[in-house]
C-alpha cells in the first residue's frame, strides 16, 4: 500500500521543513477544513501555494468544505494534483468531477464513516481515487473505526479502476486491518509526523503490511 502522510499533524510553524521530512512518501495528503462542513479550520490555497515549490510530492487535497465547486480553480492554481471532495456536500458531484478534470487535476471523492458506497454515482467512473474515512472528519489523532473498511471491496466491485485510500487513525497497530481489507493506500498523520524520524516510520509501516 502507498503511504500518504497528512500535513494536518505537522508542525505548522515550520511547514517547509516538515514536508522535507517526508520526501519518501508516495504523496502528501493535505486536509482543508472550513469550520462549516467540519468543526475545525485548517488551511487554504495560500498555504498550499507556499509549499508547492518546496517539494515534488504529489498533493492530494482533501476538501472538507461546503461548496467545493467554488474553490476548485483556486486549489488547482495553488498546486493540487488531486482534488478530493465529500459526497455529503450539496454540490452536484458530476459537475464537480468535470470541473476538477477541466482544471487539469485528478478527481477524488471522500465518504464519511456512515455514508454508503451508493453515494458514489455513475460519475465515479471519472474519478481516480476514493478516500474512505475511518474517523469522523475534522481532527487528526482519532481512533480508526473498523466497520467502514468493508466498503473497500464494495467500491472495487463497482469501480475496479479506483484507488481506495483509508483516512483516519492509521498507525502501526491498524495498518494491517487496512491491508487485509484491500486498501491501496493509507493516510497517516499522527503516526508519521508524530514520530521522531518520519522517514523510518513510513518504512516501518510499509514493512508491516
Ligand atoms: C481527518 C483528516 C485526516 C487526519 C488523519 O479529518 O481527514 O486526514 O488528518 O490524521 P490521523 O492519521 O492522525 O488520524
Ligand atoms: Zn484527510
Amino acid at each position: 500500500m502507498k503511504i500518504a502522510p497528512s500535513l494536518l499533524a505537522a508542525d505548522f510553524s515550520a511547514l517547509a521543513q516538515e514536508v522535507a521530512r517526508v520526501q519518501g512518501a508516495d504523496w502528501l495528503h493535505i486536509d482543508v477544513m472550513d469550520g462549516v462542513f467540519v468543526p475545525n479550520i485548517s488551511m487554504g490555497p495560500p498555504v498550499i501555494a507556499a509549499l508547492r515549490d518546496k517539494t515534488d510530492l504529489l498533493f492530494d487535497v482533501h476538501l472538507m468544505i461546503e461548496h467545493p465547486l467554488a474553490y476548485v480553480e483556486a486549489f488547482r492554481r495553488a498546486g493540487a494534483d488531486c482534488i478530493t471532495f465529500h459526497t455529503e456536500c450539496a454540490d452536484d458531484p458530476q459537475e464537480l468531477v468535470e470541473a476538477i478534470s477541466r482544471n487539469g487535476a485528478k478527481a477524488g471523492v471522500a465518504i464519511k464513516p456512515a455514508t454508503g458506497v451508493d453515494a458514489i454515482g455513475p460519475w465515479g467512473q471519472a474519478l481516480s481515487m476514493v478516500t474512505l474515512m475511518t474517523v469522523e472528519p475534522g481532527f487528526g489523532g482519532q481512533k480508526l473505526m473498523e466497520a467502514p473498511l468493508v466498503k473497500i471491496r464494495q467500491i472495487k466491485e463497482r469501480f475496479p479502476h479506483l484507488l481506495v485510500q483509508v483516512d483516519g487513525g492509521v498507525n502501526a497497530s491498524t495498518i494491517q486491518l487496512c491491508a487485509r481489507a484491500g486498501a491501496d493506500a493509507v493516510v497517516a498523520g499522527t503516526a508519521v509526523f508524530g514520530a521522531a524520524e518520519p522517514q523510518k516510520e513510513m518504512e516501518r509501516l510499509r514493512a508491516l503490511q
